[in-house]
């Protein structure tokens, strides 16, 4: 099926997206309130995928459908105009998304799928002020979008099963596999994953040994392709301290964000994004 993809908010996630639906053939349109976001989108976008066919991973092609087919739109409403999928990337404010896809359905088809990149936030909640929930999926990415094979494919209360099928089939079109997943707090992938990463980070309050060695005990040890903390500073500080409190307020205990979490976060050091990190990233 021919889609034309819009994707809204064009942080890391978003960006990712946008450039792997570009790069297999579909109209994209990357929407994000701020021109200077948008602009630094492109451009991650553009030197990715000359890096992918510097590799021998992207087709020659993708630098032409990147120019032809990725447009970018400040206005929400504007950019969802004609489009038939739109995929939601903004931060994990529950209340920002719901008023996002409330406006996205005053001006979408009928029939046009509607999907959050939401980690933690459960499918049915994001979905309970719709008209048409039944068109209402989750689809996780993951982090470098255009490298990781993974989409979870989130079935919220209503979901329907045409809806599911649409983003399965959708995932195996821009080459990645899917699994499809219960509407449960954290779903599958950050359920799992952040119990490592937090336990990682209270291991390192604990003093049981420093970033680079407990890093160096999965890589080696589990063949795990990057240490927790090293993967936290990639996933973004910030972004797991969300996922980390939305998960404690829903399954318990074993979720409370770390004080040494908050603590970086609120000095700004949110990992590979901002140069500092577990880790030093500034070069
Ligand atoms: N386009 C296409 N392919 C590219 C590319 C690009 N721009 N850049 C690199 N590649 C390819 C490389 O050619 C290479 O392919 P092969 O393995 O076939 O040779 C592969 O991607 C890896 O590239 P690198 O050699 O440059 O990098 P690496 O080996 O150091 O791996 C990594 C980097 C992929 C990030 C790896 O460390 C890894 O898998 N880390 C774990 C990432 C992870 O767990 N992500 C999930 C985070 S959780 C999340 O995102 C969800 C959430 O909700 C927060």
């Amino acid at each position: 099926m021919s889609e034309n993809i819009t994707v809204i908010g064009a942080g890391t996630m978003g960006a990712g997206i946008a450039q792997v639906a570009a790069i297999h053939g579909y109209r994209t349109t990357l929407c994000d309130v701020s021109e200077d976001q948008l602009a630094s989108a492109v451009g991650a976008i553009e030197a990715s995928v000359e890096k992918g066919i510097a590799r021998g991973k992207t087709p020659e092609e993708a630098r032409e459908r990147v120019q032809s087919g990725l447009t970018t739109e400040s206005d929400l409403q504007q950019a969802c105009q004609g489009a038939t999928v739109v995929i939601e990337a903004v931060p994990e404010d529950l209340g920002l998304k719901q008023s996002i896809f409330q406006k996205v359905e005053e001006v979408i088809a009928d029939d046009a799928l509607l999907a959050s990149n939401t980690s933690s936030i459960p499918i049915s909640k994001l979905a309970a002020n719709l008209k048409s929930p039944d068109r209402f999926v989750g689809m996780h990415f993951f982090n470098p979008v255009p490298i990781m094979a993974l989409i979870e494919v989130i079935r919220g209360e209503s979901t329907s099963d045409g809806a599911i099928d649409r983003t399965v089939d959708l995932a195996h079109r821009l080459s990645k596999e899917p699994i499809v997943v219960k509407d449960s707090p954290g779903f599958a992938t950050s359920r799992l994953g952040l119990v490592i990463g937090l336990e990682a980070i209270r291991m390192l309050e604990d003093g049981v040994a420093s970033a680079v060695e407990i890093d160096k005990a999965m890589e080696l040890g589990y063949r795990h392709p990057m240490g927790p903390l090293k993967l936290t500073d990639l996933v973004g500080l910030d972004v797991r301290l969300a996922i980390a409190e939305v998960l404690h307020e829903q399954i318990g205990e074993q979720f409370r964000p770390p004080q040494l979490l908050r603590e970086m976060v609120e000095k700004g050091h949110l990992g590979k994004k901002t140069g500092q990190g577990f880790h030093d990233w500034s070069a």
